[in-house]
Protein backbone atom coordinates (compact mmCIF):
# COMPACT_ATOMS: atom_id res chain seq x y z
CA UNK A 1 0.00 0.00 0.00
CA UNK A 2 1.33 3.52 -0.90
CA UNK A 3 2.30 5.70 2.26
CA UNK A 4 -0.94 8.14 4.09
CA UNK A 5 1.68 10.96 3.61
CA UNK A 6 4.79 10.69 1.02
CA UNK A 7 6.99 13.52 0.48
CA UNK A 8 10.06 13.78 -2.00
CA UNK A 9 12.60 16.57 -2.54
CA UNK A 10 10.58 19.21 -0.76
CA UNK A 11 11.93 22.70 -1.08
CA UNK A 12 10.75 26.04 0.26
CA UNK A 13 11.86 29.78 1.00
CA UNK A 14 11.00 32.48 3.10
CA UNK A 15 11.88 35.58 1.06
CA UNK A 16 15.90 34.86 -0.12
CA UNK A 17 16.09 32.34 2.69
CA UNK A 18 15.98 28.30 1.55
CA UNK A 19 13.96 26.53 4.89
CA UNK A 20 13.54 23.17 3.63
CA UNK A 21 17.00 21.83 0.85
CA UNK A 22 14.90 18.66 -0.02
CA UNK A 23 12.95 16.54 2.04
CA UNK A 24 11.80 13.40 1.35
CA UNK A 25 9.68 11.68 3.95
CA UNK A 26 7.06 8.80 4.48
CA UNK A 27 4.58 7.63 6.69
CA UNK A 28 2.60 4.76 6.49
CA UNK A 29 -1.05 3.69 7.08
CA UNK A 30 -1.80 3.21 10.90
CA UNK A 31 1.70 4.71 11.53
CA UNK A 32 2.91 7.04 14.24
CA UNK A 33 5.70 8.98 13.76
CA UNK A 34 7.72 11.96 15.55
CA UNK A 35 9.12 14.84 13.18
CA UNK A 36 12.18 15.34 15.93
CA UNK A 37 14.59 18.78 15.28
CA UNK A 38 15.68 21.81 16.44
CA UNK A 39 14.36 24.97 16.90
CA UNK A 40 13.71 27.00 13.56
CA UNK A 41 14.23 23.55 11.44
CA UNK A 42 11.08 23.84 9.66
CA UNK A 43 8.81 21.25 11.34
CA UNK A 44 5.63 23.50 11.45
CA UNK A 45 6.73 24.84 7.96
CA UNK A 46 7.04 20.95 6.94
CA UNK A 47 3.62 20.01 8.42
CA UNK A 48 1.78 23.51 7.18
CA UNK A 49 3.06 22.66 4.00
CA UNK A 50 1.33 18.88 4.62
CA UNK A 51 -1.79 20.36 6.13
CA UNK A 52 -2.45 22.41 3.16
CA UNK A 53 -2.27 25.55 4.76
CA UNK A 54 1.24 26.64 3.57
CA UNK A 55 2.66 26.67 -0.56
CA UNK A 56 5.70 24.95 -1.48
CA UNK A 57 8.85 26.12 -3.90
CA UNK A 58 9.05 22.64 -5.01
CA UNK A 59 9.01 18.96 -5.07
CA UNK A 60 6.52 16.05 -4.62
CA UNK A 61 3.86 15.93 -2.04
CA UNK A 62 0.71 13.29 -1.49
CA UNK A 63 -1.24 13.29 1.98
CA UNK A 64 -4.25 10.46 1.26
CA UNK A 65 -3.21 10.45 -2.50
CA UNK A 66 -3.48 13.99 -3.09
CA UNK A 67 -1.41 17.02 -3.82
CA UNK A 68 -2.36 19.34 -0.24
CA UNK A 69 -1.70 22.67 -2.15
CA UNK A 70 -5.19 21.98 -4.24
CA UNK A 71 -6.64 19.82 -2.04
CA UNK A 72 -10.63 20.29 -1.84
CA UNK A 73 -13.24 19.94 1.47
CA UNK A 74 -13.65 16.29 1.61
CA UNK A 75 -9.45 16.10 1.93
CA UNK A 76 -9.65 18.24 4.45
CA UNK A 77 -12.62 16.85 6.50
CA UNK A 78 -10.16 13.57 6.47
CA UNK A 79 -7.40 15.26 8.24
CA UNK A 80 -7.20 16.24 11.90
CA UNK A 81 -4.69 19.20 12.44
CA UNK A 82 -3.38 20.55 15.90
CA UNK A 83 -0.95 23.50 14.98
CA UNK A 84 1.57 25.13 17.30
CA UNK A 85 -0.26 27.92 17.86
CA UNK A 86 -3.93 29.38 16.82
CA UNK A 87 -6.22 32.02 18.14
CA UNK A 88 -10.02 31.89 17.30
CA UNK A 89 -13.39 32.14 18.92
CA UNK A 90 -12.30 33.04 21.86
CA UNK A 91 -16.04 34.28 23.05
CA UNK A 92 -17.28 30.61 22.21
CA UNK A 93 -17.60 28.01 24.63
CA UNK A 94 -15.29 24.71 24.31
CA UNK A 95 -19.43 22.80 23.56
CA UNK A 96 -20.17 25.05 21.18
CA UNK A 97 -17.02 25.11 19.08
CA UNK A 98 -16.67 21.10 19.56
CA UNK A 99 -20.66 20.44 18.20
CA UNK A 100 -20.08 23.58 15.88
CA UNK A 101 -16.75 21.68 14.14
CA UNK A 102 -18.82 18.35 14.42
CA UNK A 103 -21.30 19.41 12.07
CA UNK A 104 -18.82 19.35 9.31
CA UNK A 105 -18.13 15.67 9.65
CA UNK A 106 -19.78 13.07 8.46
CA UNK A 107 -18.91 10.75 10.95
CA UNK A 108 -18.36 12.88 14.03
CA UNK A 109 -17.24 10.83 17.33
CA UNK A 110 -19.28 10.75 20.39
CA UNK A 111 -18.54 14.38 21.81
CA UNK A 112 -19.06 13.11 26.01
CA UNK A 113 -16.78 10.26 25.33
CA UNK A 114 -14.00 12.35 23.60
CA UNK A 115 -14.33 14.95 26.70
CA UNK A 116 -14.22 12.53 29.22
CA UNK A 117 -10.90 10.36 27.03
CA UNK A 118 -8.82 14.05 26.81
CA UNK A 119 -10.08 14.66 30.82
CA UNK A 120 -12.15 17.65 29.26
CA UNK A 121 -15.18 17.47 30.66
CA UNK A 122 -14.85 19.80 33.50
CA UNK A 123 -14.69 22.29 30.92
CA UNK A 124 -16.90 22.36 28.15
CA UNK A 125 -18.93 24.97 29.50
CA UNK A 126 -16.23 27.28 30.05
CA UNK A 127 -15.11 29.76 27.31
CA UNK A 128 -12.37 29.47 25.10
CA UNK A 129 -10.08 32.52 25.71
CA UNK A 130 -10.95 31.42 29.82
CA UNK A 131 -8.89 27.97 29.68
CA UNK A 132 -5.76 27.55 30.85
CA UNK A 133 -2.77 26.57 28.20
CA UNK A 134 -3.43 23.41 28.95
CA UNK A 135 -6.91 22.90 28.84
CA UNK A 136 -7.01 24.62 25.68
CA UNK A 137 -4.15 22.05 24.43
CA UNK A 138 -7.18 19.46 25.13
CA UNK A 139 -9.53 21.30 23.58
CA UNK A 140 -7.53 21.18 20.51
CA UNK A 141 -6.79 17.87 19.93
CA UNK A 142 -10.06 17.32 20.85
CA UNK A 143 -11.30 19.63 17.95
CA UNK A 144 -8.93 17.60 15.74
CA UNK A 145 -10.46 14.38 16.47
CA UNK A 146 -14.02 15.34 16.49
CA UNK A 147 -14.40 14.12 12.37
CA UNK A 148 -12.55 10.95 12.58
CA UNK A 149 -9.80 11.75 10.73
CA UNK A 150 -7.84 9.39 8.65
CA UNK A 151 -4.54 11.50 9.35
CA UNK A 152 -4.21 13.69 12.50
CA UNK A 153 -0.69 15.71 12.23
CA UNK A 154 -0.05 17.54 15.47
CA UNK A 155 2.73 20.58 16.28
CA UNK A 156 4.29 20.09 19.65
CA UNK A 157 0.65 19.00 20.79
CA UNK A 158 1.52 18.24 24.44
CA UNK A 159 3.26 21.47 25.37
CA UNK A 160 1.98 23.07 28.73
CA UNK A 161 0.58 20.03 29.61
CA UNK A 162 0.58 18.75 33.53
CA UNK A 163 1.49 14.77 33.86
CA UNK A 164 -1.54 13.45 34.19
CA UNK A 165 -3.00 15.41 30.94
CA UNK A 166 0.08 14.55 29.26
CA UNK A 167 -0.77 10.96 29.92
CA UNK A 168 -3.97 11.20 28.58
CA UNK A 169 -3.14 12.78 25.89
CA UNK A 170 -0.72 9.93 25.30
CA UNK A 171 -3.44 7.54 25.62
CA UNK A 172 -6.12 9.07 23.08
CA UNK A 173 -3.21 8.95 20.78
CA UNK A 174 -2.39 5.29 21.11
CA UNK A 175 -5.82 4.62 21.66
CA UNK A 176 -6.86 6.38 17.90
CA UNK A 177 -4.16 4.59 16.25
CA UNK A 178 -5.42 1.48 17.55
CA UNK A 179 -8.95 1.70 17.15
CA UNK A 180 -9.44 3.62 13.69
CA UNK A 181 -5.89 3.34 12.24
CA UNK A 182 -5.09 6.57 12.29
CA UNK A 183 -1.99 7.85 10.88
CA UNK A 184 -0.53 10.06 13.19
CA UNK A 185 2.18 12.60 12.06
CA UNK A 186 3.72 14.74 15.45
CA UNK A 187 6.53 17.07 16.52
CA UNK A 188 7.85 17.23 19.76
CA UNK A 189 11.40 18.21 21.88
CA UNK A 190 10.20 15.82 24.20
CA UNK A 191 12.59 12.92 23.88
CA UNK A 192 10.79 10.90 26.02
CA UNK A 193 7.32 11.53 24.88
CA UNK A 194 8.69 10.60 20.93
CA UNK A 195 10.01 7.43 22.77
CA UNK A 196 6.72 6.65 24.12
CA UNK A 197 4.38 7.55 21.44
CA UNK A 198 5.97 6.71 17.86
CA UNK A 199 6.91 3.57 15.89
CA UNK A 200 9.14 5.66 13.69
CA UNK A 201 11.36 9.23 14.47
CA UNK A 202 11.99 10.96 11.53
CA UNK A 203 15.11 13.80 12.19
CA UNK A 204 15.13 16.95 10.60
CA UNK A 205 18.26 19.13 10.57
CA UNK A 206 20.35 21.81 8.20
CA UNK A 207 16.59 21.53 5.68
CA UNK A 208 16.56 18.00 5.43
CA UNK A 209 15.62 14.50 6.95
CA UNK A 210 18.78 12.92 8.23
CA UNK A 211 17.46 9.94 9.35
CA UNK A 212 14.40 7.83 9.60
CA UNK A 213 14.02 4.80 11.60
CA UNK A 214 12.62 2.98 14.59
CA UNK A 215 14.45 4.36 17.62
CA UNK A 216 16.68 0.94 17.65
CA UNK A 217 17.88 1.51 14.74
CA UNK A 218 18.44 5.33 15.87
CA UNK A 219 20.26 4.02 18.99
CA UNK A 220 22.26 1.35 17.06
CA UNK A 221 23.69 4.30 14.85
CA UNK A 222 24.82 6.34 17.88
CA UNK A 223 26.47 4.40 20.50
CA UNK A 224 24.58 1.10 20.44
CA UNK A 225 25.05 -0.67 23.91
CA UNK A 226 26.72 2.94 25.13
CA UNK A 227 26.33 3.20 28.90
CA UNK A 228 27.00 6.82 30.50
CA UNK A 229 29.22 6.03 33.90
CA UNK A 230 28.80 9.32 35.87
CA UNK A 231 31.63 9.31 38.94
CA UNK A 232 32.68 11.99 41.40
CA UNK A 233 36.89 12.39 41.86
CA UNK A 234 39.14 14.90 43.16
CA UNK A 235 36.35 17.20 43.59
CA UNK A 236 35.29 16.94 40.08
CA UNK A 237 32.15 15.60 38.34
CA UNK A 238 33.26 13.08 35.85
CA UNK A 239 31.30 11.12 32.61
CA UNK A 240 32.20 8.19 30.54
CA UNK A 241 30.57 6.31 28.01
CA UNK A 242 31.58 2.43 27.80
CA UNK A 243 30.12 -0.53 26.38
CA UNK A 244 31.92 -1.96 29.58
CA UNK A 245 30.68 -0.61 32.30
CA UNK A 246 31.19 -3.23 34.89
CA UNK A 247 35.19 -2.66 33.63
CA UNK A 248 34.63 0.72 34.22
CA UNK A 249 33.25 0.41 37.79
CA UNK A 250 36.26 -2.24 38.75
CA UNK A 251 38.78 0.46 37.95
CA UNK A 252 36.99 3.12 39.67
CA UNK A 253 36.32 0.95 42.64
CA UNK A 254 40.06 -0.16 42.74
CA UNK A 255 41.32 3.71 42.42
CA UNK A 256 38.29 4.79 44.58
CA UNK A 257 36.67 2.56 47.49
CA UNK A 258 34.01 0.10 47.01
CA UNK A 259 31.81 3.11 47.52
CA UNK A 260 32.09 5.03 44.80
CA UNK A 261 31.33 8.91 45.09
CA UNK A 262 28.48 10.09 43.27
CA UNK A 263 28.30 7.19 41.01
CA UNK A 264 25.55 6.70 38.55
CA UNK A 265 24.92 4.32 35.45
CA UNK A 266 22.65 4.59 32.95
CA UNK A 267 21.84 3.14 29.36
CA UNK A 268 22.00 6.23 26.55
CA UNK A 269 18.25 6.54 26.02
CA UNK A 270 16.79 8.51 23.28
CA UNK A 271 18.06 12.25 23.87
CA UNK A 272 21.45 11.00 24.12
CA UNK A 273 21.32 9.88 20.83
CA UNK A 274 19.69 12.93 19.02
CA UNK A 275 21.65 15.59 20.75
CA UNK A 276 24.74 13.34 18.94
CA UNK A 277 23.26 13.09 16.10
CA UNK A 278 22.46 17.09 15.51
CA UNK A 279 25.89 17.53 16.88
CA UNK A 280 27.38 15.36 14.22
CA UNK A 281 25.12 16.97 11.43
CA UNK A 282 26.42 20.75 12.44
CA UNK A 283 30.49 19.34 12.79
CA UNK A 284 29.53 17.66 9.19
CA UNK A 285 27.94 21.26 7.93
CA UNK A 286 30.68 23.36 9.06
CA UNK A 287 33.44 20.91 7.70
N1 LIG B 1 6.36 33.43 8.13
C1 LIG B 1 7.69 33.38 8.15
N2 LIG B 1 8.44 34.32 7.54
C2 LIG B 1 9.78 34.25 7.54
N3 LIG B 1 10.49 33.27 8.14
C3 LIG B 1 9.79 32.32 8.79
C4 LIG B 1 8.36 32.31 8.83
N4 LIG B 1 7.96 31.24 9.53
C5 LIG B 1 9.08 30.60 9.92
N5 LIG B 1 10.18 31.24 9.47
C6 LIG B 1 11.58 30.80 9.65
O1 LIG B 1 11.71 29.52 9.08
C7 LIG B 1 12.51 28.68 9.88
C8 LIG B 1 11.74 27.42 10.22
O2 LIG B 1 10.66 27.76 11.09
P1 LIG B 1 9.67 26.67 11.66
O3 LIG B 1 8.65 27.40 12.45
O4 LIG B 1 9.21 25.79 10.56
O5 LIG B 1 10.68 25.84 12.62
P2 LIG B 1 10.37 24.69 13.67
O6 LIG B 1 11.25 23.53 13.31
O7 LIG B 1 8.92 24.43 13.75
O8 LIG B 1 10.91 25.34 15.02
P3 LIG B 1 10.36 25.20 16.54
O9 LIG B 1 10.96 23.93 17.07
O10 LIG B 1 10.97 26.39 17.23
O11 LIG B 1 8.87 25.22 16.53
C9 LIG B 1 12.93 29.52 11.08
O12 LIG B 1 14.22 29.99 10.86
C10 LIG B 1 11.94 30.64 11.13
O13 LIG B 1 12.52 31.79 11.65
MG1 LIG C 1 7.52 24.65 15.21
Amino acid sequence: MSPRIEVRDLRTSYGQREILHGVDLDVRQGETLALLGPNGAGKSTTMEILEGLRGRGSGTVRVLGRDPESADDAWRGRIGVVLQTWRDQRDWTVESLLRHTSLYHEKPVDLEELAERIVLTDFLGQKIRHLSGGQRRRMDLALALVGRPEILFMDEPTVGLDPEARRAFHDVVSWVAAEEGVTTLFTTHDMAEADRLSDRIAILTGGRVTFTGTREEFSGLHGAGDTSVRWTEGGRSHRELTSDPSALITGLRNRLGSNVPGLEVRRQNLEDCYLAHVQSRKEASTA
